[in-house]
This record gives C-alpha cells, sequence and structure tokens, in this order.
C-alpha cells in the first residue's frame, strides 16, 4: 500500500504545487493551441491575434491571463511563443526586484520574443514604472552614475511581447491593465473538458482510462485541470493497489471516495468552511478574517482558491457584511436552512 495514502489537505488545493506536480505539469502541458482543451472563445481570440502579428511580421500586442489556480494560464504563455515560433522568456513579479533587472531582461530579448511575467500583481511599483515606456514604445529609462552626475538615458529595446498572468486581476493597478491589447480571462473548465483533458492524460502517462472512469474523475475535479490530472495519478495508484490498474466509474468512485474526495469535489477544508457558516454561526454572515480564523486557513487562501469554487458551485454567496452559505449548501449537506438564514 506504499502508493495509497490517506488524503492531506494539498489534495485539492490547486495552489499548491508539489515538487513531483513540476514534472507532471511539464508532462502533461499541451504544447499546441489545437491541443489546449476547451476556453473557446479565449483561443478564438488568441488565434486570430496571432495569426494576424505573424502575417504582418510583428510582436503580437501584450496579452493578460487572469484566473484562479491551474487553469491553464502558464500553458497559453507557452503556447503563445510556440505558436508565433519565438523564445519565451519566463519570469515572475516577486523575482524582478531592480529596474537593472527589467532593463537586462529587456535588452537580452530578440524581437518577437515573449516575456512571461507570472504573478504580475506583484511587481513593485519602480519596476511597473520601467515596463511602461517598454510596453508602449519599446523604450526604457536607465539612470546612469550616481548623486549629483546622475543622468537618465533612453534606450531602444527590440519589440516583444508582454503575457502577464494573475490569480488576482484586481490588484493591478489601471495604467498597467490599460497597456495589455488583450485581457483573457479563464473559467472553470466544465465536465466535457476535464473528461478530454483526463483522457489525454491518461493517453500520455499510459494508464487504462475508461470513458465512465474519465467521468467520475472529471466531475470531482473542481473545475480545475492541475486537480484532474492530480486525482488522475491518485486513482491510478489506487486502482493499481486494489485492481488491475484499470480505472472504470467504479474504481474511480471508490479511489476519490478513499481519497476523501466528495461528490462535488469539496474536500475537508470546504466542507470545514461550510459547516462553519451553517453551524458555528448560524447562517449569520461571517468576515473573511473571521472566517479564516475559525477554520485555521490563511485568509488569502480562503478568497483565491477556496472560495472561487464555492462562489461558481453556488454554495456560498458573498454579502456587504460577510460571507453566507446557500440553500444549495444546506441541502448538500441535509441540512435544513432556518427562516433567520434566508434573510442574509
Ligand atoms: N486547457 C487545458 N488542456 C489540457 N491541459 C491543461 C489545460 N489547462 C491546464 N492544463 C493542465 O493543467 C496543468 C496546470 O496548468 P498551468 O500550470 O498552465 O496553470 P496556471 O493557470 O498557470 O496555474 P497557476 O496559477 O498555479 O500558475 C498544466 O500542466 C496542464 O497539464
Ligand atoms: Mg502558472
Amino acid at each position: 500500500m506504499a502508493d495509497v495514502e490517506p488524503t492531506e489537505d494539498w489534495i485539492l488545493n490547486p495552489a499548491e504545487t508539489l515538487p513531483e506536480e513540476v514534472d507532471l505539469d511539464v508532462t502533461l502541458r499541451p504544447r499546441r493551441m489545437d491541443e489546449f482543451v476547451g476556453q473557446g472563445a479565449t483561443k478564438d481570440h488568441l488565434r486570430v491575434l496571432i495569426d494576424a502579428a505573424r502575417n504582418r511580421g510583428e510582436a503580437l500586442d501584450h496579452v493578460l491571463l487572469c484566473g484562479p489556480p491551474g487553469l491553464g494560464k502558464t500553458t497559453l504563455a507557452c503556447i503563445i511563443a510556440a505558436e508565433l515560433d519565438v523564445n519565451l522568456r519566463s519570469t515572475s513579479g516577486p523575482a524582478m526586484e531592480r529596474a537593472g533587472d527589467v532593463a537586462a531582461i529587456l535588452s537580452n530579448l530578440e524581437p518577437g520574443d515573449v516575456l512571461f511575467i507570472d504573478e504580475i500583481h506583484r511587481l513593485n511599483r519602480q519596476i511597473e514604472e520601467v515596463l511602461y515606456p517598454a510596453m508602449e514604445d519599446f523604450k526604457i529609462d536607465i539612470v546612469v552614475g550616481k548623486g549629483p552626475s546622475a543622468r537618465s538615458l533612453r534606450l531602444d529595446v527590440p519589440r516583444f511581447t508582454l503575457v502577464g498572468a494573475t490569480t488576482r486581476t484586481g490588484l493591478i493597478t489601471s495604467p498597467l491593465r490599460d497597456r495589455f491589447g488583450m485581457t483573457a480571462r479563464l473559467d472553470y473548465y466544465g465536465p466535457e473538458d476535464l473528461k478530454a483533458i483526463v483522457l489525454r492524460a491518461a493517453d500520455i502517462l499510459n494508464v487504462r482510462l475508461e470513458d465512465g472512469g474519465a467521468a467520475e474523475i472529471a466531475s470531482r475535479s473542481r473545475g480545475t485541470p492541475r486537480i484532474a490530472n492530480r486525482l488522475l495519478k491518485r486513482v491510478r495508484d489506487y486502482a493499481e493497489v486494489k485492481g488491475d490498474g484499470t480505472i472504470s466509474h467504479d474504481t474511480a468512485a471508490k479511489a476519490l471516495s478513499f481519497f476523501e474526495v466528495d461528490a462535488l469535489g469539496l474536500d475537508k477544508l470546504d466542507i470545514r468552511l461550510l459547516k462553519t457558516l451553517i453551524e458555528r454561526f448560524q447562517g449569520s454572515p461571517v468576515g473573511l478574517n473571521t472566517l479564516a480564523d475559525a477554520v485555521g486557513e490563511e485568509p488569502q487562501t480562503i478568497e483565491e482558491v477556496y472560495e472561487p469554487y464555492l462562489l461558481q458551485l453556488g454554495m456560498i454567496k458573498r454579502t456587504p457584511r460577510g460571507r453566507v452559505a446557500t440553500e444549495r449548501a444546506y441541502s448538500h449537506f441535509g441540512m435544513p436552512m432556518s427562516d433567520a438564514a434566508r434573510l442574509f
């Protein structure tokens, strides 16, 4: 049973990437637009922009990719570079500390290259200010010398494409946001798309996955490809240890229950969160910090990772006075909703 361990809290947390998953992410990452499942409108828009840029022989306009963790932002950035047939240079908001870092990165790009900045909402002010003229006019201002003899030099940088990714659109300053030619918001995936994603992954990993097994994994993956792939691996472990390795509907259902992933893909923390709202606070609105304290998790994780999916499922509501559980949450647990709770 070495391979099969009880659930840990990370199993459904797409924001936690385990070291072993870095490789998994890379192995399973679609390389071309045609392999990227779902997100139809975003793909169509990007295809048009990419074709137009290629035909004109110009750099693609800057693109901002937004959405919850694990939905394919990094994947799309790589695909954009591959489709344009240019180099991809990756960095992240927190990694760029000084103006000189930006100058060094930008001046080393080839014309048309893609610069991918992950977590772009975490750029500091000073870096943002260097980026504005770089994005708009492909120029940067650098200061040479120190003290009274310091002077500012304006340098040309190659025409490049900035692809930014963020899980927190609200934290991007408007001058930065306005400099992107296209903003794509990735949505949670529907069950058919997730099924296609796990079937594709099973193919790559040489796993015998039946249609019903794929559907079962899909329905419990919180609309998130990273989780779908992760659950596939756990179910494969279970199927190998407890059966002959084939993943049927029944095996998938048993394996996922074993790992404590419920029918809607809710994990222990989701359940604790909902039950806290329903039982402990008896249906009255609860502020984010109070809720985070009550369930023992960081407010930011609740807001960025757990809430979006619960909101999407219609299990919670954000009211001006705080979070409340909805009727759907009560009925999921077979609990009656009091008249008082209905008022919020
Ligand atoms: N549309 C898709 N089709 C197939 N697989 C996908 C798709 N989107 C994501 N994946 C899979 O999910 C994994 C996670 O995607 P990715 O790393 O691009 O997410 P992300 O949005 O960048 O997440 P984070 O916000 O945590 O950086 C990828 O390695 C890939 O295997
Ligand atoms: Mg990413």
